[in-house]
């Protein structure tokens, strides 16, 4: 039996990789799939999330949950995922409807019928911390929340915050300071988690027509990396969260206290890391620091060859 996880997330091109990983992996039991406002619209995320789980054959359900952000204005990525947020290949319409359940009920219902579920979150924190207001008794159930967001160097939507927290940091203040074990996977270890041309090539060698619309969306995905960044080779932020759950043993980390600044003029949404220990406050998170890209790329092509039919 694999970990027991519920996927959040906005997909959104990494998100989208990351679902594939989960579903796919014989380490994992996907319990669910919910889905957030972050890189687009809700409505877009959630239809890309039937899209893919569709296209990859993944037999779950995908449960709505929150259109907007806790407080502040609702921000997207579309500079980076397309309007849709998952552009770049030609893909069909979902056939499937999203759950009537929605993403806060599911995970309730999902932790109270089961003792070790993983809640691994890979967009803005919204839908987890109005599960946590909504059921705080259930937290201490939850076995351990893996996010894929902050910076700890650096930001990416603004010099000090990194998209998932900033796009809802009042939400990722509520999920920080929950008393449960948490695990996070910032930018500065993300970015060594890169993908090149030659990895699609060899994606695109398998010679499979879901394999083929695959690389074409990581295509998308390196050419805005490209042109908004400048940067050769595109991260995969939201896979690194499953590979850790896969094989943790590729990955170094620390534990340090983070804090999400509300106040900052310009750094707001930052995620504030307590490296040399500075304050008296506990660590509450281990923080993923390092990853050798070699195994994570190894990882994700092993997990994309099963889909080739
Ligand atoms: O900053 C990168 C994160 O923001 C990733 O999760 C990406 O999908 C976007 O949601
Ligand atoms: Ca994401």
């Amino acid at each position: 039996m694999g970990r027991k996880i519920i996927l959040d997330c906005d997909p959104g091109h990494d998100d989208a990789i990351a679902i594939i990983m989960a579903g796919v992996s014989e380490d994992i039991e996907l319990l669910g799939i919910t889905t957030v406002a972050g890189n687009s619209y809700l409505e877009n995320t959630t239809r890309n999330a039937l899209i893919i789980t569709e296209l990859a054959g993944i037999d779950v359900e995908v449960h709505p949950g929150a259109s907007k952000p806790l407080i502040r204005n609702q921000i997207v990525a579309h500079d980076i995922h397309g309007y849709s947020g998952l552009e770049g290949a030609n893909l069909k319409n979902p056939t499937k409807e999203p759950s009537k359940e929605d993403a806060v009920h599911f995970m309730a219902r999902m932790v109270e019928e089961n003792d070790d579920v993983t809640i691994v979150a890979t967009g803005p924190l919204t839908n987890v911390a109005l599960f946590a207001k909504m059921y705080p008794q259930l937290i201490k159930k939850v076995r351990e929340i893996v996010t894929m967001g902050g910076g700890i160097a650096f930001g990416n939507v603004t010099p000090a915050a990194e998209f998932n927290i900033y796009a809802d940091p009042e939400a990722a203040d509520i999920v920080f300071k929950l008393d449960v074990s948490k695990t996070i996977a910032p930018l500065d270890m993300t970015h060594q988690a890169y993908i090149q041309k030659n990895d699609v090539i060899k994606i695109r060698e398998f010679g499979s027509d879901i394999l083929n619309t695959i690389a074409d969306l990581l295509e998308f995905f390196m050419k805005t990396y490209r042109e908004v960044f400048g940067i050769n080779g595109a991260p995969l932020h939201d896979p690194t969260t499953i590979a850790y759950l896969i094989k943790p043993d590729m990955f170094e980390w620390e534990n340090y206290h983070i804090e999400i600044e509300l106040k900052g003029q310009f750094t707001y949404g930052a995620t504030v890391a307590d490296v040399w220990k500075v304050t008296k406050n506990k660590p509450n998170f281990r923080v993923l620091t390092k990853i050798d890209r070699k195994s994570f790329i190894d990882l994700l092509l092993d997990l994309l060859k099963k889909l080739q039919k």
